[in-house]
């Protein structure tokens, strides 16, 4: 495990909040939320907010949610707007859905004042299977090398060609790292996940060994169950790119630092993280199937979205225990077992940017494979 206070001390956040959340890739998320042009979208992204706009060519754009004049947010957080241009709503400041200043009231005769130089702050936005990707700097390397292999595991879902038909939001008093842990592991599963151990055996999976900035592995579902749901039964139809095994499998994906992505034979479930404070972490957890699949007479996506809302319950009392737990002084880090590794590759991640080095997940352990661990 990583120290104590990497979890508790509200000065390791602020850190993880500049440098994990506002220098690098962030998913802000969902193409699908901001479908027209004129559509705006304020999204928080490290220490500030981003404000998300589709220009009139269709094209998404991200700007810094921060006024030129005197700094007012042109949309609080979390809040959507549509119409053609963008109006800071505190002296009214008005810019084209291209940035650029259009108007700003009593400027127009004053010496030395050029619009054009007044236009918004525009960040890197790269869009990737329907998930909106913000960059904190412009110097971040492009999304997709740090991505790597992760395409082509993700590719034949069709991700962006998914609609979401159910939604939960949640708020849990624990740190967005606990969260992500959890996620990473079944070590837990047959301890407080019952029903989710009779669709798949906790250790029925392996971990991906591949570089860059993510995590994941898969499970394998249990013979005559088609998903994760109460029954292993599918309300849906499969999607339409997997072969034999992708429907037999569940794929779990975290894309650093924010996005949780599990990929089902029948649907897609994303999770994204908004940290809020060292204790405390928003979750949009979404459930996207086939268009098919909702063009069925009386679809109804309870069958994934139930269970998994069950199920996320359970695992959000078990981190916000171990927030708690992990609050006591006398907490100390503990040894990770080896159905953990995938825990460990995501530390290791989190250790090498705590010390000023890329995060970049080089793979699983050498120690994971045929050589027994390391002693100590
Ligand atoms: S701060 Fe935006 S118009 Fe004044
Ligand atoms: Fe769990």
């Amino acid at each position: 495990m990583l120290p104590r206070a990497a979890y508790v001390d509200p000065a390791v956040f602020e850190w993880e909040r500049r440098h994990f959340f506002g220098a690098g890739w962030m998913c802000v998320g969902r193409s699908d939320q901001i479908p027209e042009p004129g559509g705006q979208r304020a999204e928080a992204v490290g220490e500030g907010s981003v404000l998300l706009v589709r220009d009139e060519h269709g094209v998404l754009r991200a700007f810094a949610n921060t006024c030129r004049h005197r700094g007012h947010e042109l949309l609080p957080c979390g809040a959507a707007a549509q119409q053609k241009v963008i109006i800071c709503p505190y002296h009214s400041w008005t810019y084209g859905l291209d940035g650029g200043l259009r108007a700003a009231a009593g400027f127009k005769n004053q010496p030395g004042f050029a619009a054009r130089q007044w236009g918004l702050t525009e960040l890197p936005l790269a869009e990737w299977h329907g998930l909106v990707f913000v960059g904190g700097s412009a110097t971040a390397p492009p999304l997709a090398d740090t991505l790597g292999t992760l395409e082509e595991i993700v590719a034949p879902y069709e991700l962006e060609r998914l609609v979401v038909a159910g939604q939960h939001d949640y708020e849990t008093s624990a740190n967005w790292k606990i969260l992500t842990e959890n996620y990473h592991e079944c070590y837990h599963c047959p301890a407080i996940h019952p029903e989710l151990c009779r669709v798949t055996p906790p250790r029925s999976g392996e971990n991906y060994s591949a570089g860059g900035t993510w995590v994941g592995g898969w499970m394998q579902l249990r013979d005559g169950m088609a998903t994760m749901s109460l029954d292993g039964a599918s309300h849906a139809v499969p999607l339409r790119g997997l072969d034999a095994e992708g429907l037999r499998s569940v794929i779990y994906v975290n894309i650093f630092p924010n996005v949780l992505v599990s990929l089902h034979p029948d649907y897609v479930m994303v999770h994204r993280l908004v940290p809020l404070a060292a204790d405390r972490t928003r979750i949009e957890c979404t459930w996207a199937f086939a268009p098919e699949s909702l063009a069925r007479p009386g679809f109804d996506p309870g069958y994934a979205v139930d269970f998994w809302d069950l199920v996320n319950r359970q695992d959000w009392r078990a981190c916000e225990s171990v927030q708690r737990g992990l609050s006591s002084p006398h907490a100390v880090p503990g040894p990770l077992s080896p159905e953990e590794d995938a825990v460990y590759q995501f530390v290791a991640m989190v250790a090498r940017g705590y010390q000023g080095e890329p995060v970049w997940n080089p793979g699983l352990p050498t120690w994971t494979s045929a050589t027994p661990a390391p002693a100590g």
